[in-house]
Order: C-alpha cells, then structure tokens, then sequence
C-alpha cells in the first residue's frame, strides 16, 4: 500500500516551521548535528536525504482537520511533536546503544555521547518553543497554555516509559500487562498527544479531543508492538539496523516477554541462561530465535497489534466526527501496521 496522501501533503510547510527553528544558529555543531539527525545533511553539513517517516505531525494535522480546523494552524504543534519524537530517538539510540538509524549512523556515534545529549536536550528545547508560536496563529493564550502542558505531559509519560524500558533490561519476570503499559507510555503517549494538539488547535469538543487522544495512544501501542517485532524478524533493508538486532542487544521487547512468560522446562532454562548473560553468541541468537518460533510469539506480537489497532478504529468510529481527514487517519492506522518485514 502507498503512503497515505497525508505524509506528502503537508511535509512542506512541516519542513519550513521546523527549518525556521533549525537554521543559523551558534554554536554551528549544535544545530549541525540537528540537521543530521534529521536527515536534512550528512556528517559534513552537505545536503541530503534519509528523513524519518513524519508520522507523529501527520496525526496532529490531521487531527486538527479532522475536528474541523485548519490544518495550517496546527502547524506549530506538529512540529512540537515531531521535535520531541526526535530529541527520544537522539537519546534512545545512546541508551540503546544503538550506531545505527533511518540506514545512517547515529548522532552519538559520530559526535560522542556527550554532545549527543547537547543535541537531544536542544530539539526538546525547541520542540516548546515551536507549539508557543501557536499564540502567532490565533489559538488564545489559555489554549496555547493548554497546548504546552499537553506537550510536557506527553514527554514526561515517554520518559517514564524510557526508564521503565532500561530497568526491564535486567528483570525475566515483567509479565505482559507491565509491558504494554510500559510501551503506552514509551510509544503511546506521545502518539495521543499528537493527536490531541491538533484537535485542541482546531477547536475541537472536550470529549472528541479526549477521544482522539485515545485513538493516537492505542495506536501508538500497536505501532510499537509492531517495531518491536520488526527489532527481531526484520529485515535489515527496511530497518537500517541489523537481524535480530533486538535479540543481540538483549532487549526485552514482547516476543521476548511473551516467551519468558509462557515457556516451560528446558526452553524456559536454556532462555533465562541466555538471558543471565552479559552477551550473546550466535547460537543463542539461533535458539532464542526457534523458542519463539515453537511457542508462537511471532502470531501473538500480531494479533496483539491488530486487537489496538481495532480498538483505536472503534474508538474513532464511535466519536461525532467525519469527512476526509478521518478517512485518512483510519488510512495511516492501516498503514502503521503494515510495514514490511
Ligand atoms: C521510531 O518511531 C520509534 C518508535 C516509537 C518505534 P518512527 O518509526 O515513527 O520513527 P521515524 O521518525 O519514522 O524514523
Ligand atoms: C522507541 O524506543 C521509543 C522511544 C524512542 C521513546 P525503541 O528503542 O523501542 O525504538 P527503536 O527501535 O530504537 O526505534
Ligand atoms: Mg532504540
Ligand atoms: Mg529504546
């Protein structure tokens, strides 16, 4: 399935709000490693291409139109939200440990770790800044105030989420239900808070902001079900990490909660054994690879993800709104969950 039209439509003007925040500032390095970070330039400033998907914005947008606004308005928000997605991803990478994303070394692997933080802390400076400029698009000053508490809330629950994720990395008992409140703050959050700017900037009603919050948080969940599915059976060309990575790394992502959760016996000691270890072989790869084949992780990471998603769908259905804009939002739902494996 194509990109939803509503990635292209509005990438643009996204661009512009954020490049008006981006460009000419000092010291160069700072807002050089921004611009990398973005996909605008490569290590040496020259200009080029490998931009992150905009999903988060695209929501807001659409949300703003949806509840009957002018999606321009909401313009400021998007580009809050996709700030903030940016500075988690800058520091999720050095936490994670991770050298590569969107196919390209990460900003703390090319600038240290150090300065990566410089770079993650100025995109969540500038994430606030940017929903402020709602006040130069007509929303009055007690929505705007609305709007940046919205914002710090959302990035408040994704750092919780953040801590949660860190300290699960040396835990075997998380249990499936701690783990998925864990991603709706990590993932959810920040997609519900998306979605709220926007209806709160068209001058949606309390209870279809509040709904459409709810629709972006389950969705947010199920699109995090599905990344971490990518993180085992992905393939390196549509992940710009390698195979298995989630797997090397030891992370406890789902399937892997999942598999502690339900394996008995043999395959529940050889999987804690591995587990226990500060690092994996490639025979641990191998065998935590085919106990999650045996016990089925694989159909349940699915049908965990598309039970949200049709939640998420229900939820949008049963709110009083209608026309173009909700047509594409039940499209990108549909396309958050199809990403190739
Ligand atoms: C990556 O999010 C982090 C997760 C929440 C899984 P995206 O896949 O939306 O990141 P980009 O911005 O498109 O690269
Ligand atoms: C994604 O974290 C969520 C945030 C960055 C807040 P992950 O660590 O699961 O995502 P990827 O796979 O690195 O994008
Ligand atoms: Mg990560
Ligand atoms: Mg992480």
């Amino acid at each position: 399935m194509d990109k939803p039209a509503a990635f292209a439509l509005y990438r643009e003007e996204l661009e512009d709000t954020l490049r008006d925040l981006l460009d000419d500032g000092w010291p160069p390095l700072l807002y050089r490693m921004m611009r990398y970070h973005l996909g605008w330039e490569d290590a040496d400033g020259n200009p080029t291409s490998g931009r992150g998907k905009a999903l988060r914005p695209a929501l807001c947008l659409l949300a703003c139109e949806a509840v009957g606004g002018n999606w321009r308005t909401a313009l400021p928000a998007a580009a809050g939200v996709e700030l903030v997605h940016n500075f988690s991803l800058i520091h999720d990478d050095i936490q994670d440990q991770d050298r590569e994303r969107r196919h390209r070394p990460t900003v703390w692997s090319l600038w240290g770790r150090a300065q990566a933080i410089n770079a993650g802390d100025s995109m969540f400076s500038l994430a606030r800044l940017s929903l402020l400029r709602l006040s130069e698009y007509g929303l009055d000053s007690g929505t705007v105030i609305e709007a940046a508490r919205v914002l710090d809330a959302a990035a408040l629950d994704m750092i919780e989420g953040q801590c949660l994720d860190l300290s699960f990395e040396d835990q075997l008992d998380i249990g499936l239900d701690t783990y998925l409140k864990m991603i709706s703050k990590k993932t959810g959050a920040l997609f519900g808070c998306s979605l709220r700017l926007g209806a709160l900037a068209g001058g949606g009603d309390p209870e279809v902001v509040e709904g459409l919050d709810q629709f972006g948080r389950c969705l947010g969940i199920a699109f995090q079900v599905r990344d971490d599915m990518l993180g085992i059976w992905g393939m390196e060309v549509h992940m710009g990490k390698p195979l298995a990575n989630d797997i090397r790394r030891r992370k406890k992502s789902l399937p892997i909660v999942y598999a502690l959760a339900n394996s008995e016996g043999e395959m529940r000691e050889r999987l804690i054994e591995v587990y226990n270890r500060p690092s994996l072989d490639e025979d641990d790869v191998s065998d935590v690879l085919a106990g999650l084949e045996s016990l089925g992780a694989s159909e349940y990471c699915y049908r965990t993800a598309k039970d949200r998603k049709d939640e998420a769908l229900a939820g949008l259905d049963a709110l009083d709104i209608s026309g173009k804009a909700c047509d594409e939002l039940r499209e990108v739902a549909g396309f958050l969950l199809e990403r190739e494996f």
